[in-house]
């Protein structure tokens, strides 16, 4: 497969393009199907690469999915779950984080499964872990028991965990310091529909009763508000003005406040959003990332390359991930001028401070973007590099491109769509 996109930049992004499901919460869906007794539909999946690898981890399983990819409906018979092969997950999963949210699901559903990961929280619930030369072999010796916890920093993954094993556990389960992210709402209303009783309760906390049984689930996907936002900053970095249907206002409101901060343009429409850039200087701004209703560490990658554009000093200060600054390398090669730092700047100290990693970033714009020749890090630094090539005069080669189709659907469809000069050999 050819791993390589040609872009020539510079010009504005205009059109219309839909985005369909997160594929932060269409994966987490597709896992809860193990825990039905009866057979789940999932509606608005994206054809992205994450959602092939879950799908082949799930027939793993035994779990049988039949995929409409054009109409995005997946369905999903767990009927038949049974054990798979250590040796067949690594090497379907590659670096997915995904199996790990397995192992509550599969421990309540069918006792011993060689899982590793979350490997705390699944103890506490009364789970057995033996770590074995060809892995971690993970046992429910009885039912699994409901159980007090609470996270030091609300992860994602880890309160996803929580759920997925708490809903079949005897007993109740409460978990404070939980991320509230709409992903995990949605999966929440998921694990409703199927039979699970969950409160939100106010500072964190969601109490789980455990139920002796979940049936399958029928349910539409909320839409991808990483891959809006950042479809939102290549509108922005590029002077253009793109519609995005698909995008909801309420999982968008912090980043919408952003955008309008530094300048952008935007308009909530029935069945979409439209972003633009109005003309005249972009504003620069002071921004921290957080768990939600922060603003989200997803979205910095990409907005950060629309603040090369803006006039004056932006400074952003990164408190989810430690180390989410490399993508900034190749902005400088291309003519950015973007300072990292190991200090906290911009705001409250946060757990990264003092200890030796580049989590601020400080760039002064607007500084004209060159072409270059760039590779891929990863899937966000990705598109960012994606979104600074389109922002910048010439044609630049990026290099490792099928990354991004872990998390963008169809994006080199869309891109031509919103006429981008873009080939691959
Ligand atoms: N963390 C720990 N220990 C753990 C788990 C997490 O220290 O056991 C730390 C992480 O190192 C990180 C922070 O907690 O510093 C947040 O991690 P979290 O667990 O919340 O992230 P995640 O569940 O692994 C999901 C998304 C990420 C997204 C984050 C934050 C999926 C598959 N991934 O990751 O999305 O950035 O939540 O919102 O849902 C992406 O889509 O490209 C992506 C990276």
């Amino acid at each position: 497969m050819n791993d390589l996109l040609y872009v020539n930049g510079g010009n504005p992004l205009e059109g219309t393009i839909t985005v369909r499901g997160a594929k932060n919460f269409v994966s987490k869906a597709m896992v809860a199907s193990l825990l039905g007794e009866s057979p789940s539909v999932l509606r608005n999946v994206p054809q992205i690469r994450d959602v092939a690898v879950v799908t082949g981890l799930l027939e793993l399983h035994g779990v049988t999915v039949k995929s409409d990819p054009e109409a995005g409906v997946l369905d999903l018979d767990p009927s038949n779950v049974e054990s798979a092969h250590v040796a067949d997950i690594d090497a379907h999963a590659g670096s997915s984080r995904i199996p790990i949210l397995f192992c509550g699901p599969l421990l309540c559903r069918i006792g011993d499964r060689p899982i590793n990961y979350h490997l705390d929280i699944l103890r506490q619930f009364g789970a057995v872990v033996d770590k074995r030369p060809n892995g971690i072999h993970l046992r429910a010796p009885r039912r699994l028991q409901g159980t007090k916890i609470s996270l030091p920093y609300p992860s994602v993954g880890a309160t996803e965990q929580l759920l997925l094993t708490a809903v079949r556990a005897e007993g109740i389960t409460e978990l404070s310091g939980a991320a509230i992210e709409p992903e995990i709402m949605d999966l929440i209303a998921v694990l409703q529909k199927m039979g699970a009783i969950i409160s939100v309760d106010t500072d964190r906390v969601i109490r789980i009763e455990g139920v002796d049984r979940l049936d399958g689930y029928s349910h539409t996907a909320l839409g991808d508000r990483i891959e809006t936002a950042s479809w939102a900053s290549a509108a922005l970095a590029t002077g253009g003005d793109v519609t995005i249907k698909g995008a909801t206002q309420p999982e968008m409101m912090t980043f919408l406040n952003t955008f309008r901060k530094v300048g952008g343009r935007f308009d909530v429409q029935e069945d979409g959003i439209r972003f633009w850039h109005p003309g005249g200087d972009l504003k620069s701004i002071v921004l921290e990332t957080d768990v939600h209703p922060g603003f989200m560490t997803d979205w910095q990658q990409p907005l950060v390359v629309a603040l090369t554009q803006a006039t004056g000093l932006s400074i952003v200060h990164e408190t989810v991930y430690e180390n989410r600054f490399g993508f900034t390398d190749a902005l400088r090669q291309m003519g950015a001028t973007i300072q990292v730092y190991k200090e906290c700047l911009g705001g409250r100290d946060c757990r990264f401070g003092q200890r030796n990693f580049h989590h601020s970033a400080v760039i002064s714009g607007p500084t004209p973007l060159a072409a270059a020749d760039i590779e891929v890090p990863d899937l966000r630094g990705g598109f960012s590099h994606l979104i600074a090539a389109l922002a910048a005069k010439g044609t630049s080669t990026v290099r490792g491109i099928s990354l991004i189709d872990r998390g963008y659907e169809s994006f080199q469809d869309k891109l031509v769509a919103l006429g981008a000069d873009v080939s691959r050999d």
